[in-house]
């Protein structure tokens, strides 16, 4: 009896489910469910769970994995087998500020206290938009928070400590800032610029997963199904609101309002590559490393399953 063989055995005949993880609190995630329910027909099933771009080291059975660009940089340093195959979506980031603060312009946010999520794309989408009118992180105060995705929000959230006085803007992905703006009415000033920055919410794996031949399939089944999925939330997002609201709980109404924000993308631009090279110079500089080579981050970036669908 050579159990082991008997294991390995059952393995080969028993195809693995394609192992998928995401924060599931977002709108940008919501693809990835939609597609595994209405269009993926790999060899396997495919199971979505909580989780991100950084268990995709820790954990070898997860194949995939969704996140913004910013947390991509921080696997890639630690790992550079993990690749970027295809992009979900990019959202066009928003700063809302209070006019009871005295913030008219970008500008007049020099001296304010900023509510952002320390070490994430929102984080460096502030430091980059303001970067456009001369502030850098000396000339303002960051100021940590929550999100809220639906009216009332707590305490502890951005668009409660805006209304509150504790912060005089905030900046970081959807919905808080519509709840914040819709609270503050008259009040609300919304700054967005997409073309400085806008989130690159992407799906990984690693060369090892690229690699193996069925899993690789799986990989290309998932895409399409992924595809498919981005062309319905693009032309035909009346019949996914409810679903995607449902999904992050959130209102109908909100999810509506901040739709335009979110592009469903698919595969990315030449000009990732440049966004990316300056995103991981802030990203090395928080992090107290030196920025990766710009051929390590052309290497990240891999249309292979993109090109073989
Ligand atoms: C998945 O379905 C599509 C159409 O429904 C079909 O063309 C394709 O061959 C199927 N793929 C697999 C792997 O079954
Ligand atoms: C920012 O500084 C540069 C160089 O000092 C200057 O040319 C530019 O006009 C400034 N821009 C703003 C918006 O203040
Ligand atoms: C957005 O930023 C680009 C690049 O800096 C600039 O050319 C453009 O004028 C800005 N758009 C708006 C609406 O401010
Ligand atoms: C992906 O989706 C887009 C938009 O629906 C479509 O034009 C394109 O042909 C699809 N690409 C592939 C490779 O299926």
């Amino acid at each position: 009896m050579r159990p082991s063989l008997v294991i390995a055995g059952l393995l080969s005949t028993n195809v693995a489910a394609l192992k998928i993880a995401a924060s599931l609190q977002w709108i940008e995630h919501t693809p990835l469910p939609y597609a595994i329910t209405n269009f993926y027909n790999g060899s396997s099933t495919a199971t979505l769970e909580s989780g991100g771009v950084q268990n995709i080291q820790l954990d070898s059975t997860l194949d995939l994995a969704a996140n913004a660009e910013t947390q991509g940089l921080l696997s890639l340093a630690s790992d550079p087998n993990i690749r970027l195959i295809y992009v979900v979506c990019d959202v066009a980031y928003r700063i809302v500020a209070n006019k009871a603060s005295g913030i008219s312009t970008l500008s007049d946010l020099k001296g304010k206290k900023i509510g952002t999520i320390p070490g994430t794309s929102a984080a460096y989408f502030i430091d980059k938009f303001l970067s456009t009118v001369n502030l850098t992180s000396s000339d303002y105060r960051v100021v940590a928070g929550n999100v809220c995705m639906k009216a009332p929000c707590g305490a502890g959230t951005f668009p409660t400590m805006i209304q509150n006085g504790v912060i005089d803007a905030f900046g970081v992905w959807e919905p808080a800032v519509e709840l914040a703006a819709e609270a503050l009415g008259d009040n609300a000033v919304l700054f967005e610029n997409a073309s400085i920055y806008q989130e690159v919410y992407s799906l990984y794996t690693t060369t090892t997963k690229l690699a193996d031949p069925d899993t690789k399939s799986d990989i290309v089944a998932y895409v399409q199904a992924l595809n498919q999925t981005l062309d319905v939330f693009t032309n035909q997002p009346d019949t996914v609101y409810s679903y995607v609201a449902q999904s992050v709980g959130m209102d109908v109404d909100t999810l509506k309002a901040v739709w335009p924000q979110h592009k469903w993308a698919g595969i990315w631009g030449d000009d990732l590559l440049d966004f990316l090279v300056q995103e991981e110079a802030w990203v090395a500089a928080q992090n107290r490393r030196q920025p990766m080579a710009t051929t390590d981050i052309q290497a990240f970036l891999d249309p292979s399953i993109w090109e073989s669908l």
